[in-house]
């Protein structure tokens, strides 16, 4: 069933991707350094809503989310080495493992593994981090797809957009998303199976996304989910109704339509996100507000003027620290589209 439904998904993807990738014009050498052959902005993503349906036989869960790209994010240089030099990766945040573990590097090898070590020599990449880690955000998913997308570029695209697509679910499950074409998708399967869709309309005056210091790993939200018999699932929500909700651009979806199942589980495990949430909602008077993905990260949506913008981040920091005794970031984030043909830029 999974399988049948990943082929159709492939196929349809197959077809809006069927002409040629150009050559992007937003590709660009890395300011103020020549030694950087193609520079790319990595976008983190939120989950507008996110069903958990079932756990599989495999161990993994079917899910159902609705995924949209934003303007927060890293940026990764590429620079092409000779055939037969070993890939290097390098990073501005210490701590990051480096070695042939990191999500970057495993994706440049797969893509020299499926195209030939004659197509795909060695590169040296930099990561420049911005999106935080064990948030939610997607952020190693991300650099594993900007990964993927600029090696293929820089090597005279050897493979197809569909054909990235369908490796790149061996990786990790949300990595998939970052490469389909617009931005905004409905991911099911473990979360490898698109289903592209317009970009999203942005109903939104304001984003913001808010990130406790501390982190959780998504697997322990996954067991904490299990060890609860899924006994906080919602069974009342059907995924394509929400879908439905959120591409309807003549008003916001109700905040009734933000539902992510991995909130229960990961609230159990960092009460105090629950907390944070219950300020957003009540103390603020945003229009919504919900976790992404398996946290730790919240964001919030405004639809008017009920938020001050500008003061929000340092205030709610502020607030969070006094209050709750809990460190945040918080920063203003946009939806971000894909253009045809382009990967994604960094906003204005
Ligand atoms: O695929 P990814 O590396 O993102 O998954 C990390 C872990 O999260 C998996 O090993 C699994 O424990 C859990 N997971 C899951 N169901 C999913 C995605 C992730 O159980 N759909």
């Amino acid at each position: 069933m999974v399988l049948r439904r990943t082929t159709l998904a492939l196929a349809t993807l197959a077809a809006a991707l069927q002409t040629p990738p150009r050559r992007s014009t937003r590709l660009r050498a890395a300011a103020g350094s020549k030694e950087w052959d193609l520079t790319l902005f990595s976008p983190a993503k939120i989950n507008l809503f996110l069903r958990i349906i079932k756990k599989r036989d495999d161990g993994f869960h079917e899910l159902a989310s609705l995924f949209q790209a934003i303007d927060l994010g890293d940026d990764l240089s590429f620079e092409k080495l000779a055939s037969g030099e070993a890939d290097v990766l390098e990073c501005s945040t210490e701590g990051m493992p480096l070695d042939a573990s990191n999500l970057v590097l495993r994706a440049v090898s797969l893509l020299r593994d499926k195209c030939g070590a004659d197509k795909v020599p060695g590169f040296r990449v930099l990561l420049e981090k911005q999106t935080p880690m064990q948030a939610g955000l997607g952020g190693g998913s991300s650099n594993a797809a900007t990964a993927l997308y600029g090696v293929n570029e820089l090597c005279g695209n050897p493979a197809s957009q569909a054909q990235l697509i369908e490796w790149s679910g061996a990786l990790g499950s949300d990595i998939t998303f970052f490469l389909g074409p617009t931005g905004s998708a409905f991911c099911t399967g473990r979360g490898e199976v698109l289903e592209p869709i317009a970009a999203l309309p942005s109903t939104f005056k304001h984003v913001f996304v808010i990130k406790p210091y501390r982190g959780l790993s998504t697997p322990l939200v996954f067991k904490t989910l299990a060890a609860s018999e899924y006994a906080t699932l919602r069974t009342d929500v059907d995924p394509r109704v929400l879908l439905k909700s959120f591409g309807d651009a003549s008003r916001s979806a109700p905040l009734m339509d933000y539902v992510n199942d991995l909130e229960p589980p990961s609230f159990a495990c960092e009460p105090v996100l629950a907390e944070i949430k219950t300020k957003l909602l009540d103390k603020y008077g945003f229009h919504a507000a919900m976790m992404s993905g398996s946290g730790t990260s919240l964001f919030a949506v405004a639809t008017g003027d009920e938020v001050d913008a500008a003061a929000f981040p340092a205030a709610f920091a502020a607030e969070c620290k006094k209050e709750l005794a809990v460190d945040v970031d918080v920063w203003p984030a946009r939806f971000l589209g894909r253009e045809e043909g382009e990967w994604y830029a960094r906003g204005e």
